[in-house]
């Protein structure tokens, strides 16, 4: 079944997903004592560190990693650029707003200015194509062998970040986005076993009207890109991953009878949230679970680098599962660094990128953020308990590309949907005007 999944995804993705799954078991089963290849490797990247750093510099990078696990996260890079090159001066260009939802906009303006800062974070996939097809990043290549990284990662994971033999980014993570965090105590209070977990939707609704009757919110969600996070998983979830990747392919029918009825589970979903969504953060949501405002919440894993950033605890502070109905897919995608063209520091950005290509940066990077490494040689068990689960499922799972972030649409058709979700949402159409704008989405 997996592999038929992955032999009918388009020819990038089914190399690329196959690939990256088969990366995962050997991320899984590396030891601590395995990682003196990493060291090498590591050791060969600060020798040119020290060439470059001859001359004082400086780098702006452009994220929106602003606060919690997130700026722990970049903290931890700034950390190893400091060790690394003590004359590159960090200048933080961070926009707050998850998922970039003010940060991409004001990035588009400022390459649109030749004002670019020396670095910006772009997903694999989709989202960075379109940086490149507009001609504003630079083909990296030789810094993967400057930096030895060419066999650091995935070759499927660089065959995602590649256009036409040119590469023009370096990975720092591996996210999952099809995970619920969830109270176990508020769950336990509205009557339920808080170790079950849900295999369908219909399950999960069950539990969602039990909370709802104890007076809880029964799914804590946030503005509109939550919203279509949330989308996207209850997609997976009805479809299945072939028909989900077959909405980005071409190959499923937007206007089918099954992409209605995950609508009308998304719509039922939207039901049990709370009315002050729109004006929340992803943060805010999460915070409803461990406040014990909420029940369940359904984030990507920088919630596990939020949570450990709150120093709560998984099995009792909260508990975790994949999205009902989706267990055994993980929903992925990659944050990686650009050079932009006109990059005023370029030898700045240079070492941005060795840190960021490094064993130690995505070391410190992905302890602090939830993810896990893209590189291969990385030891699981310098990661908490959430994350050694993901490097597990993410050697088994089938891997399939998340539409929020970057990985499955480009920017244009993801605007669209954002747009659509919103309109709904907020009661500005009806579920066949959402389900037409959807499918008009995919132009
Ligand atoms: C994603 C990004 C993650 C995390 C999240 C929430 O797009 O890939 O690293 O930052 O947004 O802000």
């Amino acid at each position: 079944m997996e592999a038929q999944t992955i032999m009918r995804v388009h020819r990038r993705y089914a190399g690329v997903l196959a690939g990256i799954a088969v990366a995962g078991l050997t991320l899984m089963g590396c030891s601590s004592g395995d990682s003196g290849g990493g060291d090498t490797a590591t050791e060969s990247t600060s020798g040119s560190a020290t060439d470059t750093a001859g001359a004082a510099t400086e780098v702006e990078v452009f994220t929106w990693w602003t606060s919690g696990g997130e700026k722990a996260g970049l903290d931890g890079l700034v950390s190893v650029l400091a060790e690394k090159y003590p004359n590159v001066e960090f200048i933080n260009g961070a926009v707050a707003g998850g998922a970039g939802s003010a940060a991409k906009d004001l990035l588009q303006s400022r390459l649109q200015a030749n004002d670019p800062p020396d670095t910006f974070q772009a997903h694999a996939g989709a989202e960075l194509d379109d940086y490149i097809a507009a001609g504003q990043v630079e083909d990296i290549s030789d810094l993967y062998t400057e930096f030895g990284l060419t066999d650091a990662f995935p070759a499927d994971l660089l065959d995602l970040l590649t256009v036409d033999g040119a590469i023009y980014s370096v990975p720092a993570n591996i996210h999952r986005a099809n995970v619920v965090w969830a109270n176990p105590s508020v769950i336990e209070a509205a009557g339920l076993d808080p170790t079950a977990t849900y295999a369908t939707m219909a399950d999960w609704f069950t539990a969602l009207d039990a909370v709802q009757a104890s007076g809880k919110t029964a799914l804590s969600i946030a503005t509109t890109w939550t919203q279509v996070q949330l989308l996207e998983t209850v997609l997976i979830s009805d479809l299945g991953p072939d028909a989900y990747n077959g909405l980005w392919l071409g190959e499923t029918d937007w206007t089918g009878a099954d992409v209605t009825a995950a609508l009308e589970d998304f719509q039922k979903l939207m039901s049990y949230t709370n009315t002050d969504r729109d004006g929340l953060d992803w943060p805010d949501a999460l915070g409803m679970v461990t406040s014990g405002d909420a029940a369940f919440n359904v984030m990507g894993d920088w919630a596990a680098g939020e949570l450990d950033a709150e120093s709560l605890t998984a099995g009792t502070d909260y508990i975790y599962f994949p999205v009902p109905g989706t267990d055994g897919i993980f929903d992925f995608l990659a944050d990686s660094f650009t050079l932009p063209v006109g990059a005023p520091h370029p030898d700045g950005a240079k070492a941005w990128l060795d840190v960021v290509g490094s064993l130690e940066g995505q070391t410190a990077f992905n302890k602090a953020k939830g993810s896990i490494p893209a590189r291969t040689d990385a030891d699981p068990m310098e990661f908490n308990e959430y994350q050694q689960s993901a490097i597990k499922d993410f050697g088994s799972d089938t891997i399939v590309p998340s539409l929020m972030h970057g990985a499955a649409a480009p920017i244009a058709q993801l605007n669209a949907i954002s747009d659509a979700t919103s309109k709904f949402t907020t009661g500005g159409s009806d579920l066949a005007t959402f389900q037409s704008e959807l499918a008009a989405s995919a132009g």
